[in-house]
């Protein structure tokens, strides 16, 4: 191969990386919980008119940019103007910062499915009689396991990476979301089918204004456009790096409407396998409630498996699920991880390079096993080698990272891309891009309206409800 950038070998194979990276830890995790704690239907509506108005907006527009200069995140506000390189900056980092943590997440989820094939070989193989509580809490404070996990889960993602766009990304993409769909369909069969499992349905979707009140409207707001911008991937180049090795040929608005449907049905699909499940046993059994919030992936969950349904089908329905999961967060981790790659990938073409993919892939999954290092070893924020209270007395290393993420980096990003594109550059710039392929823009006016207004004043509120949450304001 010379130094020319490679290409996806189908649209379809772009759609299936992209809700591969749309879809994962914040779908299954993060929906069910916050759905089902912050108003059910009514936080549903909310987090909709979120998708619509904002989700599908800067999707449409990251991959447009993407497409249209053929560069990473850097590269394309380097093409823009040299002025905006500290914009690319701020994604670049931001990828680097989420995927240090969700990596470590996704090492546990690793753990996790390894112990469940175990406990299905052998009653107690696993878990002896530790309750779910113990068990993650043994684990999150062993340092060696957490950084070993940690460094599997990374290396998974480098070796997926590593195979390159069409014949790493996309092959595993294409054998992957198939399956996770598949199993997804499983579980819900299984987790809808528990006598009981009505309650689970009833906590996740039943309306509840009145939580409105209760926590506070700006924060629901402000909870829905974060949720919707990590479950959609946007905000730190993501899917603009995706969208930059599309095919001119490739109709970018459909695109950019199938892939926020896709993550949407699978959020609520993701709902339907976890919360019925328990719903089936909350009251039951101890220790299984709805008011897990953050515990629900590997302590509600756990005992669901291991005490609810019990025996060997509960420990081959926990493999499975983990199963599940570890496909979601590996095709998520490896968008994150290509947006660095991407970035040195397109710094030696520029400089008539070849670009050697091991070599990239081995630089990224250094730095970032060193910044992720300190979240597996300060326990998850619980506090072990590195104290709990780290940044500013107040957070560890998992919450900070969070929410220098989602919390201000993302944001920001979206609201900069807006105002650049939607006010300086004017409109007309994306719409060129999307009409190159011989399509009408459908949603050029609805578009315009969301990017030049709706974008940037949601953004605006999202940041200021974050700075209050902080204390700053
Ligand atoms: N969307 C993924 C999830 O829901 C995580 C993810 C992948 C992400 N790429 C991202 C989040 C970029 C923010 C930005 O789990």
């Amino acid at each position: 191969m010379e130094n020319k950038r490679e290409q996806w070998g189908s649209n379809v194979g772009f759609l299936l990386a992209a809700i591969g990276s749309a879809v994962g830890l914040g779908n299954i995790w993060g929906f069910p919980y916050k759905m089902g704690t912050s108003g059910g239907f009514a936080f549903l509506l909310i987090y909709l008119i979120f998708v619509v108005f904002v989700g599908f907006s800067v999707m449409l527009g990251e991959i447009a940019l993407g497409r249209k200069f053929g560069k990473g995140i850097l590269g394309t506000y380097q093409a823009i103007s040299k002025k905006y390189t500290w914009v690319g900056l701020l994604g670049l980092f931001s990828s680097v910062i989420i995927l240090s943590f969700y990596a470590v997440l996704g090492g546990i989820v690793v753990k996790y499915m390894g112990a469940f094939f175990l406990e299905m070989l052998k009653k107690g193989g696993a878990f002896n009689n530790m309750s779910s509580n113990e068990y993650f809490g043994t684990f999150i404070m062993n340092a060696n396991g957490m950084l070993l996990y940690f460094f599997i889960f990374l290396a998974v993602t480098a070796l997926v990476v590593m195979g390159g766009i069409k014949n790493g990304i996309e092959k595993f993409s294409k054998i992957g979301m198939p399956a996770l769909f598949v199993i997804l369909i499983i579980i819900i069969v299984r987790s809808v089918t528990l006598p009981g499992a009505q309650a689970g349905l009833a906590f996740m979707f039943k309306p509840d204004f009145a939580k409105f009140q209760e926590i506070g409207f700006f924060n629901i707001i402000k909870s829905a456009a974060q949720q919707m911008f990590f479950s959609l991937s946007l905000g730190v180049g993501c899917i603009m790096t995706y969208g930059s090795y599309l095919s001119k040929k490739e109709n970018i608005e459909k695109n950019a409407l199938i892939i926020p449907i896709a993550d949407t049905a699978m959020a609520l699909m993701a709902g339907l396998a976890v919360m019925p499940a328990v719903g089936a046993f909350a009251g039951v059994v101890e220790g299984i409630s709805f008011n897990a919030g953050p515990g629900l992936l590997f302590i509600t969950l756990h005992t669901v498996f291991l005490q609810g349904m019990g025996g060997f089908m509960g420990a081959a329905f926990g493999f499975l699920f983990y199963f599940l999961v570890f496909i979601a967060a590996l095709s998520s981790s490896v968008s994150l991880f290509e947006v660095p790659a991407t970035f040195v990938a397109d710094k030696m073409i520029e400089k008539s390079k070849k670009p050697n993919r091991k070599k990239i892939t081995l630089g990224v999954m250094t730095l970032v096993f060193v910044i992720g290092s300190p979240v597996a070893l300060d326990g998850l924020g619980g506090g072990n080698l590195i104290d709990r209270n780290f940044f500013f007395g107040r957070w560890g290393f998992l919450d900070f990272y969070d929410l220098l993420s989602e919390g201000i980096f993302m944001p920001l990003g979206a609201l900069i891309m807006s105002v650049l594109i939607g006010w300086r550059l004017k409109t007309g710039y994306i719409k060129n891009e999307i009409e190159i392929d011989g399509h009408k823009m459908k949603a050029y006016h609805f578009w315009t309206f969301c990017f030049k207004f709706i974008v940037p004043l949601s953004m605006i509120v999202v940041l200021y409800a974050q700075l209050r949450a902080f204390g700053i304001l």
